[in-house]
């Protein structure tokens, strides 16, 4: 199967890189910052990658790379300080600044709509647990489209849910930290949701060119299995979309109803006894066609079958490879993760994440030397040309990030940049990964013996 040409990028997302929060409203991620103890060394993302006064500089740097693609977000509080009503014309001027750039220099915007961060206004009312949210995420989305679709193809509606519902609302690790019931948690899942079928809607209604629209999952419990036995594979499977107690941190409580109608029977049963009282059309809502799956994707787990077939994670051997963050290295994860997604969804893919944090810093002789985060690329990418050649039908690959930036509770602490970012003046700086990566790009992986134009 031949399709349009493999799309190569790189991703960043806005609170994490842009900085220049005098010039937006308040956002959940600013509060949670100055909450004590909650973000590392009490970081915050004030100035981040002061990316609002580097924008073209930053093009400059994804033109020098040979991308044809940028996948960026778009702050909700930049557009409008309050979430809701009034539009800040200054706000679109920087999107309109950015985009621009972008396209007078051959790079295609991929626009995340949401990626986290929220408003504080609305997290006043209720944030994702207020039913609400999908009516306010929609006209924040109405006004993105009319204002941006005459340039912008590429849509992608929410950035990871799990995260920012589980992490968020009952993990305690991201704003606003909270622990809330297993009901909440659900109708906030269910909100996250209906937010997604929503924005698609609209984005279908209001866009003037032909959109695509993608929706970006994150992938918990990816697992590898640990041999190539049948059992093992199974098993690998079933981990992968099972429903835990961890239920909001699962792929298919959260792709289901997407690309397949229905949220999985496993969860209907499971949690009966708390879940919402579903809208009449949520399910047709939620289930709005689009083009791509969206896939982050940064580990794995080893998993092989127990005696009765469950799945039994491998524990890592001593000194396994791990990055600067601790995250196994597990290159693997790339093949059986889009795998298992391709086998269950049957839509298309497209990598919007992958990466690893390092510990990166500018050497002697002006340069990054990564050699770390070039063999975690190359390693990768072997893996997913691997899927593509087994029929895994991919269509890019968006490396995390484009800059060193504002790594959520770990502050600055991590660098997952292919270029990377003095903090104390913004001055940036390719890294060896930078080089490299475009080298992959301009080949299409054959200078690492892979063929992305299968
Ligand atoms: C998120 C990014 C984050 C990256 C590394 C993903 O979960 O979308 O915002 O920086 O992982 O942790």
């Amino acid at each position: 199967m031949t399709h349009s040409k493999f799309v190569w990028g790189a991703s960043t997302a806005s609170i994490q890189i842009e900085g220049g929060a005098d010039s937006r409203g308040l956002s959940n991620w600013d509060v949670f910052c100055e909450t004590q103890g909650r973000v590392h060394a009490g970081h915050d993302a004030r100035i981040a990658a002061d990316h609002i006064n580097h924008v073209e500089q930053d093009v400059a740097i994804l033109r020098e790379m040979g991308l044809k693609a940028y996948r960026f977000s778009v702050s909700w509080p930049r557009i409008m300080p309050e979430g809701l009503g009034q539009v800040s014309e200054e706000g679109l001027a920087f999107y309109d600044r950015l985009i621009d750039s972008l396209l007078s220099n051959g790079i295609e915007p991929y626009l995340t709509i949401f990626h986290w961060d929220l408003p504080y206004a609305l997290h006043l009312k209720g944030g994702w647990l207020n039913p609400d949210i999908s009516n306010y995420i929609s006209d924040y989305t109405k006004i993105l489209v009319e204002h941006f679709s005459d340039r912008v193809r590429h849509w992608i509606t929410l950035n990871e849910p799990q995260c920012f519902i589980n992490l968020s609302y009952r993990m305690e690790a991201h704003a606003p930290g909270y622990r809330v019931s297993d009901r909440e948690l659900a109708l906030a899942a269910h909100n996250a949701l209906l937010s997604h079928g929503k924005m698609v809607q609209v984005i279908k209604s209001y866009a003037k060119l032909t959109p695509t629209i993608t929706y970006t999952q994150a992938m918990p419990m990816s697992s590898i299995p640990y041999t190539n036995t049948e059992n093992d594979i199974e098993a690998a499977r079933n981990r992968q979309f099972s429903i835990t107690s961890d239920f909001a941190g699962t792929v298919s409580v959260f792709a289901d109803p997407i690309y397949l109608g229905a949220y999985p029977t496993e969860y209907l049963n499971r949690y009966e006894s708390i879940l919402p009282n579903f809208g009449h059309d949520d399910f047709k809502i939620i289930s709005s066609p689009i083009d791509f799956l969206g896939v982050n994707i940064y580990m794995g787990d080893y998993v092989t079958a127990g005696p009765n077939g469950e799945a039994v994670v491998v524990p890592p051997q001593p000194g396994h490879a791990k990055t600067a963050y601790n995250w196994q290295v597990r290159p693997e994860c790339m093949y059986w993760a889009n795998r298992f997604c391709f086998e269950r969804y049957n839509k298309p893919i497209i990598i919007t994440e992958n990466g690893m944090s390092g510990n990166d810093w500018v050497h002697l002789d002006g340069k990054v030397h990564d050699y770390d985060r070039i063999d975690y690329i190359n390693r990768h990418l072997l893996e997913l040309n691997r899927a593509m050649r087994d029929g895994v039908d991919i269509r890019g690959y968006f490396h995390w990030s484009l800059l060193d930036n504002f790594e959520w509770a770990q502050g600055y602490h991590e660098r997952f940049g292919l270029v990377h970012v003095d903090f104390e003046n913004g001055n940036r700086t390719m890294k060896d990964s930078a080089y490299h990566f475009a080298e992959i790009a301009k080949t299409n992986g054959n200078c690492i013996g892979a063929d992305f134009s299968i």
